[in-house]
């Protein structure tokens, strides 16, 4: 089954990030590695910085009714755009606005993030508005570095990590770090494009 891009609409959210390339391997990863979110059977999913909640709503249409969404987003306009995009996809879904998942107190089976991964200055990362869909800090991680930190802690046992990474994020050094930490790396599906080179990879407890 190919995973068509979920119906958005984003005309009144300019302040939201748009799907673009990276969205859209996202969604391609999702594809490739379908078969093992089925059989992994997770029943409490969470996708971080949901944005236009397309990613979400992908995931729904592989699990249907078996899984229940939750999403976060710092910029409230996506946690309004998200709610939108449900709605036009059929998907029931929470979207709250939060700082990653500070506020949920529950461990999830399945976690996508596409986060902001663009190297810039620390001080670029403020607001809660377009600048917080790019801005990643140095070496594009400061958001990243604060999911993974505290991953063991909001993950299952057996629960998944779904995540986006630049390859200027020194991919290599935070496969060595979680791997210290007991976590399985695996890359799902990498590309190419003008000016990135993207990758997405699952994280699990090993
Ligand atoms: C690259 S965009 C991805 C949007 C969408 N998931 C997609 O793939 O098109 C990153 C998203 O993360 C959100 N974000 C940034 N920092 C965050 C944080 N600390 N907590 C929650 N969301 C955050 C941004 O507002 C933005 O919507």
């Amino acid at each position: 089954m190919s995973l068509q891009t979920p119906l958005y609409n984003l005309n009144d959210f300019p302040d939201v990030y748009e799907p673009s390339e990276d969205t859209h391997l996202f969604i391609d990863a999702l594809e490739k590695d379908m078969k093992h979110i089925i059989n992994s059977k997770p029943t409490l999913a969470c996708e971080i910085g949901c944005g236009s909640g397309v990613l979400i709503a992908a995931l729904a249409k592989i699990l249907k009714s078996t899984c229940c969404y939750f999403c976060t987003d710092i910029n409230p306009k996506a946690c309004i755009a998200t709610t939108r995009t449900a709605k036009m996809n059929k998907v029931p879904l929470e979207c709250t606005r939060m700082d990653l998942t500070t506020n949920l107190k529950c461990k999830f089976d399945i976690i996508l993030f596409n986060p902001p991964y663009v190297l810039t200055e620390e001080l670029e990362i403020f607001g809660c508005g377009l600048n917080r869909a790019f801005a990643g800090g140095l070496r594009g991680r400061s958001v990243t570095d604060r999911l993974l930190n505290n991953l063991n802690d909001i993950l299952s046992d057996n629960g998944v990590c779904y995540l986006l990474l630049l390859k200027e994020n020194n991919i290599g050094e935070i496969g060595e770090k979680m791997g210290e930490k007991g976590f399985k790396i695996k890359l799902v599906i990498q590309r190419k494009i003008p000016g990135e080179h993207l990758f997405v990879y699952k994280f699990s407890k090993a």
